[in-house]
C-alpha cells in the first residue's frame, strides 16, 4: 500500500518561468454602475445594433461551436473603408479573444527563452508577463523628458546592437499618449528584419496615424499591427481583437491558438459593430471634443497633468493620490492609480468619455482635492 501524508500534499511545480511569476492582477471587480474612467473603455456602451444582434442570438447558435466565416473579410472591409484603402485582405488577419490573447499568442509563437524582448516604459502592463512566461530577457527603454517623448535613438540603437526577438511599440502609448510617426516605424522595421515589431494600435482611433495605410507586409513581413473592438466599439466584455500582418506570420501565430477561442457572442457582436462605423466615428468625435474641453479646464485650474493622444490622461494630485482615488470612488467615479509605475508614480490615469462625464469628473475631483487639502 502506498502511504500518503494527508497534511502536506506536494503541489505540482509549473515550468521554471511560471514558478517565478505572480498572476496578472488588475482591479476588475465591483465596477458596474460606476463611472468607469479606469480602463479606457468606451463609457457609453456599444452601438444599439450590437445589442439587437446579441438579443437575436438563437438557442442553436449557443449550442453549436462558433463559426468565423466572413469575419476576417468584414474586418478587412472595415479597415479598407475607414482608412481609405483597398489593400488589406482576409489572410492578413487573425482573430483573437481580445488583443490580450493576441499578445499572448505572439509571445508563445515567437518568444524564445533567453532571447530579448525590447519595449518602452511605462507602457501597457501585459507585455512583460507574456515575455516572462517565455523566459525572455526584458529590456525597457524609458520615455524621455517631461513630455514623455518617444526614445527613438535608444530604440534604434538597441535594435541594432541587441537584435531583440520582439519589440512592442504601443502607439499611441498607454498611459503616456506618446506616439511615433507611422513612417518612422516602417523605417525601424526595414532596418531590423531580424526583429518582429508589434505595433499595438488599440488607441489609434484617437490619434489618426495608423501604420496600416503605408505598410507593405510583403516588404516588411516583420511588422504586425494589433487592433481591438474593446475601446472604441465598446465590446470589452465580449473580448475580440485582431492582428494584421504578413499571411505567413499570421499563419504562425494561428498555430498556437485554440480552434474555438472566440465565442459566438463576440463574433455576432463584431459583425454588428463593424457594420456600424458611423456609431464608432461619432463616439470617437465625442471623446475628442471632451479631450479638448478637459485639457483646457485642467490648464485653467492649474492641475498638474499630461494629456497627449489617446482617450486618457495623467494627473498628479497635490494630495495623496490614494486618498483622491478613494474619494472619487465614493462619489461613483473610478480612476487608475499609477503607483509604482516607472516615471509616473504618484499620478492617476483618467479615461476620457463624453464632455458631460468629464464635467462630472472635474467637479468631483475638485471637491476631493479641496476636502483633502
Ligand atoms: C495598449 C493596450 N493593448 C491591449 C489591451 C488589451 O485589449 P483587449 O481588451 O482587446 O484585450 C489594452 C487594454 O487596456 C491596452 O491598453
Amino acid at each position: 500500500m502506498i502511504s500518503v501524508n494527508p497534511c502536506s500534499p506536494e503541489i505540482p511545480k509549473a515550468r521554471l518561468e511560471i514558478e517565478g511569476m505572480n498572476a496578472y492582477s488588475a482591479p476588475l471587480e465591483g465596477r458596474r454602475k460606476l463611472l468607469r474612467l479606469d480602463f479606457n473603455e468606451n463609457t457609453i456602451g456599444p452601438s444599439p445594433k450590437v445589442i439587437e444582434a446579441i438579443r437575436n442570438i438563437t438557442s442553436e447558435e449557443i449550442a453549436v461551436y462558433p463559426e468565423y466565416k466572413g469575419l476576417r473579410k468584414a474586418f478587412a472591409n472595415n479597415l479598407n473603408a475607414s482608412l481609405s484603402l483597398g489593400s488589406i485582405v482576409p489572410n492578413q488577419i487573425a482573430i483573437f479573444n481580445g488583443v490580450d490573447a493576441a499578445i499572448h499568442s505572439i509571445f508563445y509563437a515567437y518568444g524564445d527563452r533567453g532571447k530579448i524582448f525590447l519595449t518602452t516604459t511605462p507602457t501597457f502592463g501585459y507585455y512583460n508577463p507574456c515575455a516572462n512566461m517565455q523566459g525572455m530577457k526584458i529590456i525597457e527603454i524609458p520615455y524621455e523628458g517631461r513630455s514623455f517623448n518617444f526614445p527613438l535613438n535608444q530604440i534604434s540603437l538597441s535594435l541594432r546592437n541587441l537584435k531583440p526577438k520582439i519589440l512592442i511599440i504601443c502607439n499611441p502609448n498607454n498611459p503616456t499618449g506618446t506616439s511615433l510617426e507611422a513612417r518612422k516605424i516602417i523605417q525601424l522595421a526595414q532596418e531590423s528584419p531580424q526583429t518582429l515589431i508589434v505595433i499595438d494600435e488599440l488607441y489609434e482611433a484617437f490619434l489618426g496615424d495608423s501604420i496600416i495605410p503605408i505598410v507593405n507586409f510583403d516588404q516588411t513581413p516583420n511588422l504586425i499591427v494589433l487592433r481591438s473592438l474593446s475601446k472604441t466599439s465598446g465590446l470589452a466584455g465580449l473580448r475580440i481583437g485582431f492582428a494584421i500582418g504578413h499571411p505567413e506570420v499570421i499563419d504562425r501565430i494561428n498555430r498556437v491558438t485554440g480552434p474555438y477561442d472566440i465565442n459566438s457572442f463576440a463574433v455576432t457582436a463584431a459583425f454588428a459593430a463593424l457594420g456600424d462605423q458611423v456609431y464608432i466615428d461619432n463616439y470617437v468625435a465625442e471623446v475628442l471634443k471632451a479631450r479638448s474641453w478637459i485639457k483646457k479646464e485642467l490648464s485653467k485650474e492649474k492641475i498638474h497633468h499630461h494629456l497627449n493622444s489617446g482617450n486618457y490622461f495623467l494627473l498628479w494630485p497635490d494630495q495623496n493620490p490614494i486618498a483622491i482615488e478613494e474619494h472619487l470612488k465614493t462619489s461613483g467615479i473610478l480612476v487608475r492609480n499609477m503607483k509604482n509605475k516607472h516615471l509616473i508614480d504618484g499620478s492617476l490615469r483618467v479615461s476620457i468619455g463624453t464632455t458631460d462625464q468629464m464635467k462630472l469628473f472635474l467637479d468631483m475631483y475638485k471637491k476631493a482635492a479641496k476636502l483633502l487639502h
